[in-house]
């Protein structure tokens, strides 16, 4: 962990908290999003319409660093959008806070097998906490992401399966089976 500060998860509360999430949303920029500025009237009706249910504030020494969203829940492969703030970023919060979801969703939410993650190719930072976390590229969709100005990047999908996750293994796609 190279933050100074361990970092602490706390549930983001919809009722009391949609102006500083819209805040901390619209007061950085999201370059690997497909929406890099967010407008902070655009947050107020996704958190009434529940979609920011299962939020967790990523904090450090009391302050607000980043957001983990977990969605899909009901499903047996949930996801999620990890968003750190620049000042915050490259010291060791987005691969924490991967293995705190990782091991909050299989240990709390029992029929949990997959989480998966999408990102776009050049996102190095987030493709390397995914494979420090044990995550394992499935899957890569040419010109599958395309940015607000139409320019079409890859995207690549990761993802942990509980059996790794339990035993520290590293099962690997049958890519070549044809
Ligand atoms: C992507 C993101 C979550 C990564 O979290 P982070 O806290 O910046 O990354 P970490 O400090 O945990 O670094 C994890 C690894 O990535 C490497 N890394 C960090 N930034 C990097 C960069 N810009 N390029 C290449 N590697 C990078 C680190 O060296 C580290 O590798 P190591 O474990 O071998 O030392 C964070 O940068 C972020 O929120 N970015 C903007 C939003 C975003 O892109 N979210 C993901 C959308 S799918």
């Amino acid at each position: 962990m190279r933050s100074d500060s361990l970092p602490v998860f706390r549930r983001f509360d919809p009722d009391s908290e949609g102006a500083a999430l819209a805040d901390f949303l619209a007061g950085d920029v999201w370059p690997f999003h497909a929406i890099s500025q967010v407008d902070r009237s655009d947050v107020y009706r996704p958190v009434e319409e529940g979609l920011y249910d299962n939020t967790y504030w990523i904090e450090v020494d009391g302050e607000r660093a980043g957001i983990v969203r977990l969605f899909d829940l009901d499903d047996d492969t949930p996801m999620f959008d990890l968003r750190i703030s620049a000042p915050h970023r490259g010291k060791g919060l987005g691969r924490a806070a991967v293995q705190w979801l990782t091991d909050l969703l299989f240990g709390e939410y029992p029929h949990v097998e997959r989480i998966e993650g999408t990102t776009r190719q050049d996102n190095l930072a987030m493709r390397r906490v995914f494979r420090r976390c044990g995550y394992v590229k499935e899957a890569h969709y040419r010109r599958g992401w395309p940015d607000a100005s139409g320019h079409r990047y890859d995207s690549v999908s990761y993802a942990i399966i509980r059996h790794d996750w339990q035993t520290g293994e590293t099962t690997v796609p049958d890519f070549h089976d044809e």
